[in-house]
């Protein structure tokens, strides 16, 4: 079974967009995990552009389900997370302005940095997924680095599945197929839909988690949360 983790980043874009608290991030945790989500995802940056640290902390007390924190292990972030021992924290290499995450790690350049922060963080009973590109040698590295999981960089696949390019999920079977034989759990993230979600977990083995953000959120505009993530949720059987 995959579970469905709802990155509520957009929603956290939205509120801001006029300062109040409208919609409300919490209620629409509690909402989502309601409608059936198995998780919920959120990827404070530094500047809080959309999730709050303090976003962070309260919705320690909402989620029911599984509870992951994205981001850059820079020493505000690491504080912030063992201070609320999430589920689960995923470790992604973006840069400071970055619009959105856009690579994944070298796990073979930032082997002793890696094996540090993670140690880290399962010391602290915190499940560690480390996001990386589909590529043999970097799952290798990963497993090196002692992470539970790693969570494959969807983006090429989703912009070669758009094109009709079914070849594009290749990588992705190869790499899961790796990481579940080294011993790794598989999540994948990153411009996962409706559209192409069935195609990928139907071809990709091992798949724990999807977390999905974008697309959801923009789909749910058109139809509502519950009736998008029960389809997500069809999809993932
Ligand atoms: N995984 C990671 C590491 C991300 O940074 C993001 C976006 O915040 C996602 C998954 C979800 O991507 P999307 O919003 O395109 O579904």
């Amino acid at each position: 079974m995959t579970k469905l983790s709802v990155n509520i980043n957009k929603l956290a874009t939205l509120r801001n967009a006029r300062g109040g608290n409208v919609p409300d991030l919490l209620k629409a945790a509690s909402d989502i995990e309601s409608f059936g989500a198995q998780g919920i995802t959120i990827h404070p940056r530094p500047d809080e552009r959309h999730i709050r640290y303090q976003d962070a902390r309260d919705l320690k007390n909402i989620v029911k389900t599984e509870y992951n924190i994205e981001g850059n292990p820079i020493k505000s972030f690491m504080d912030l997370v063992l201070s609320i021992k999430p589920t689960q924290v995923t470790l992604v290499p973006d840069s400071f302005a970055v619009l959105t995450s856009n690579a994944g790690w070298d796990t073979i350049k930032n082997r002793a940095f890696l094996t540090e922060i993670i140690t880290e963080f399962k010391r602290n009973g915190i499940r560690t997924s480390i996001f990386v590109d589909p590529v043999i040698s970097i799952i290798e590295g990963a497993a090196a680095v002692g992470t539970d999981r790693v969570e494959l960089y969807t983006e090429d696949f989703a912009v070669g599945y758009a094109k009709g390019d079914t070849a594009s999920i290749q990588p992705y079977v190869d790499c899961a197929a790796k990481a579940s034989e080294l011993g790794l759990g598989v999540n994948a993230g990153h411009d996962l839909s409706l559209d192409n979600i069935a195609f990928f977990k139907n071809n990709v083995p091992h798949l724990a988690e999807v977390s999905i953000g974008h697309a959801l959120i923009s789909e749910a505009l058109y139809q509502g949360l519950a009736p998008v993530i029960k389809q997500y949720l069809q999809k993932l059987q």
